[in-house]
């Protein structure tokens, strides 16, 4: 068993004005995992980060960071702890090695380091290093903010929407670099919307909604144990409606009505296919090719927050 880095206990956080943005969220990060937090905007997820950053107060509740807590032992907790926030926040008019070498020494490292090298490099920022900040494209200067967050080397890095706005490559490097943090033992918390993300990234994934976190589980068996599937049959003739009588069946018509669509439990035992494709053929309602496929954590996701919602 892996020792968690990160615990959270009954946290809720009211802002001034009364918003409760948080409702007594529980949750323990295992050391070197990768954890996906997954919401829709306004669900909470800046303020979980911004709270065990120390950077919002919470209203109730314990945060303990690698033994330290959060609120009691703030810098100690801290130092462990790089964040990348959603927002920009830099000094545009420093370059791009000072704005790293000043993180790196806020935390009362020394400057010097090739340990900064090695991050810009990673980052492909070296080239840049001498450029100020407001010279950098915005997916650039998104590599800065992870570039600072980990300037002191935390052992707990957290990735706010990490690549909201970044094209399609550069997202990739961002995964990359996540992959590689974690050989090093780096223990990652990223926030998103993109559930490909998540699916991509992460080791386990909580799913959080107005505040509340609904579950937590391996993305695997998430994956599984919510998994509908689909089964796709490329019908000959169109079809104008679903057919009556096919009620027991959850069928619909997508592609034009060239293509019925049967949503099924793959962990029921009875699946009702065998059931469906000979009633199908008792109707003469003839198909010429049959696909089923995972439905992916983003249907899941959808109906987990449409549930409850
Ligand atoms: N300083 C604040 N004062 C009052 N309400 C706030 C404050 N900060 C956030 N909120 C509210 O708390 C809720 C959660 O906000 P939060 O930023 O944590 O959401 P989020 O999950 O990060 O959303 P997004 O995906 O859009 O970044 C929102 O309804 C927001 O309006
Ligand atoms: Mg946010």
């Amino acid at each position: 068993m892996t020792e968690p880095i990160l615990t959270l206990t009954g946290v809720s956080k009211t802002y001034k004005g009364g918003f409760t943005a948080l409702h007594g969220v529980d949750l323990s990060i295992n050391k070197g995992e990768i954890f996906a937090l997954l919401g829709p905007n306004g669900a909470g997820k800046t303020t979980l980060i911004s709270i065990v950053c120390g950077i919002v107060t919470p209203s109730t509740g314990t945060i303990r960071v690698g033994g330290h807590d959060a609120v009691r032992d703030y810098k100690a907790a801290r130092t462990l702890i790089g964040l990348v926030p959603q927002e920009l926040s830099v000094d545009m008019f420093e370059t791009v090695l000072a704005t790293v070498t000043f993180s790196r020494r806020l935390f009362g490292r020394s400057g010097h380091s090739e340990y900064i090298e090695q991050v810009l490099r990673d980052l492909s920022l070296w080239d840049k290093r001498n450029n100020k900040i407001m010279e950098l494209s915005g997916g650039m200067k998104r590599r800065v903010l992870i570039a600072k967050a980990l300037a002191h080397e935390p052992e707990i890095l957290f990735l706010d929407e990490p690549t909201a706005g970044v094209d399609v490559a550069l997202r990739r490097d961002m995964w990359k670099l996540v992959h590689s943090l974690r050989e090093r033992g780096t223990t990652i918390i990223l926030t998103t919307h993109y559930i490909e993300e998540a699916e991509e990234m992460a080791d386990r994934v909580g799913v959080i909604n107005k505040g509340r976190l609904l579950l937590v589980d391996e993305k695997a068996a998430l994956m599984q144990k919510l998994g509908k599937r689909e089964l796709d049959l490329t019908l000959v003739d169109a079809l104008d409606m679903v057919p009556a009588g096919f009620e027991q069946w959850q069928l619909s018509l997508v592609n034009d009505g060239h293509t019925l669509r049967y949503v099924f439990d793959a962990t029921e035992e009875d699946t009702g296919i065998p059931s469906l494709l000979r009633a199908l053929g008792e109707r003469h309602i003839a198909f010429k090719d049959l696909e089923t496929s995972k439905s992916s954590l983003e249907d899941i996701f959808v109906d987990l927050v449409e549930e409850r919602a």
